[in-house]
């Protein structure tokens, strides 16, 4: 209880922090940056170079409760017809600024619920991404899968694109959870979706628990990640139930006299990771978990773990190209956001011009801080090393935040010589330590809480 009163002291249960998928975080982006400095962007690309890919689907069938994703509601395919032709046009405006030659490495599709599309459209998407940005030599494509919502032969169809991973919502798999988060989903029809994915050859399977939700309980957790370890992922992701009713309206459905307090909250991460953990995965990053032998463990191992807008990934590729309603993308020089709304984003289209409408342009000493905290929230360590080989002596500019980081979280973080280290009991406060080298901070936005 001693470590966990020294947490809450340094700010585990009030700070509200962001989860830095991005550096600067979107709050920070402005619309002076937009579809120009993204064409510039995409000009400046290089051939040798492949690219990764997003695809942002805002749309499902049912519209859970607890979901903060950007995504709307539909019954019909119509609007999701509507939303691939706009896809299509976005694509030939990047075909006009894309240099001859750009391949494309890795594909997501994430939403939203990609597997909303039916076998035609899967076939559909996928061939027009292709003819824009072909594949490399090297492919990988994932896919965001609600398990409710997928068949096979919409699986046989992602499969024959080349879908290689898949990842999974599960949240919980208590009944009671269920009802209150708006999200019904059984364990057999989970079950069928990891077998038949599994048939179809898919290599790596994440699933996707939350842990806060209503009623949830150490025991409850427990025995939904006893289920999720009988489904044999390759990968789980753990997250925080982030209750931001002010930005996603459904979740005032939820009562919030049913949310777990935040010692029992921080009790429920505890005891799921070290089943995890008793499993035999590896720890990644702050809510991640994969076995020793997925791409991802082997990343962490080797040093190569980096974070983007999806959460941990293996991907090292510099470029990240977001289509779809607000997607971001990333580029060497900065970010550029896509409109977020379906029909702003469908009206830029319309009238010609590349969808971006607000991003931030990097500059060197961004560079060093997004790198910075990049590694802490990867490695839980500030490498001067790979630092100074990366950025040169400028990277000496972060030891005052250094010394400060150690003072201020004594115990938890220590200097090691020009390297910041955060101590295996100080790994609960990784976001909280990372905010302090954010030279954003004070622009006052609202973000999740950090435990
Ligand atoms: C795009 S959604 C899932 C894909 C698919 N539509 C499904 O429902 O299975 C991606 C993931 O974000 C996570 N997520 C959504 N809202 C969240 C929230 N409020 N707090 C924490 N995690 C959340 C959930 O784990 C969810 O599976
Ligand atoms: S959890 Fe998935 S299916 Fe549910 S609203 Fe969010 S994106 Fe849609």
């Amino acid at each position: 209880m001693e470590n966990l009163d020294q947490l809450r002291a340094l700010g585990l249960f009030d700070s509200r922090v962001p989860r830095y998928t991005s550096y600067p975080t979107a709050p920070v982006f402005s619309p002076a940056v937009g579809a120009d400095f993204q064409a510039e962007c995409l000009e400046r690309l290089d051939p040798a170079k492949p690219v990764s890919v997003y695809v942002h689907i805002p749309f499902c069938e049912r519209l859970c409760w607890f979901c903060a994703c950007r995504t709307q509601g539909t019954k019909t395919l119509s609007p999701v017809e509507s939303y691939l032709d706009t896809i299509e046009a976005e694509l030939a405006h990047i075909a006009v600024h894309l240099p001859r030659g750009v391949r494309m490495g890795r594909l997501h599709w994430g939403g939203g619920t990609p597997t909303i599309l039916p076998p035609a459209m899967i076939h559909r998407l996928s061939q027009s991404l292709k003819a824009v940005i072909p594949p490399a030599e090297e492919f990988e494509f994932s896919v965001e899968i609600d398990p409710t919502m997928v068949d096979d032969a919409k699986i046989a169809a992602l499969k024959d694109e080349d879908m290689s991973r898949a990842s999974l919502g599960i949240q919980d798999f208590w009944d009671k959870v269920q009802k209150a988060i708006g999200r019904e989903q059984s364990f057999e029809a989970t079950e069928r979706c990891v077998r038949a994915l599994r048939d179809a050859g898919v290599v790596s399977l994440n699933t996707d628990l939350v842990y806060g939700l209503p009623y949830q309980t150490v025991d409850t957790v427990r025995a939904s990640v006893e289920k999720v370890l009988s489904l044999a992922p390759d990968r789980v992701a753990l997250f925080g139930y982030a209750h931001v009713p002010h930005m996603s309206k459904r979740q005032n459905l939820i009562d919030e006299a049913t949310l777990p307090g935040d010692v029992e909250r921080y009790h429920l991460f505890c005891a799921a990771s070290a089943m995890f953990q008793e499993a035999g995965f590896d720890a990644i990053g702050i809510d991640h978990f994969a076995r020793p032998d997925d791409g991802l463990a082997t990343a962490m191992r080797k040093g190569r773990l980096r974070r983007n807008f999806q959460g941990y990934t293996e991907d090292t590729c510099g470029t990240l190209i977001g289509l779809g309603a607000s997607s971001i993308s990333r580029f060497d020089g900065g970010y550029v956001q896509n409109a977020a709304a379906t029909g702003a984003y469908t009206q830029r289209i319309d009238a010609g011009t590349l969808a971006g409408y607000r991003g931030y342009c990097l500059t060197e000493q961004d560079k060093l801080h997004a790198r910075a905290i990049e590694m802490l929230m990867c490695d839980f360590r500030i490498d001067s090393r790979t630092l100074r080989a990366e950025f040169g002596d400028v990277c000496g500019a972060l030891a005052p935040i250094h010394g400060t980081v150690a003072a201020k979280f004594q115990g938890m973080a220590e200097q090691m010589g020009e390297d910041l280290r955060i101590r295996e009991e100080g790994r609960p406060l990784t976001r909280i330590i990372a905010a302090e080298y954010d030279q954003f901070r004070s622009i006052g936005a609202t973000f999740s809480r950090a435990s």
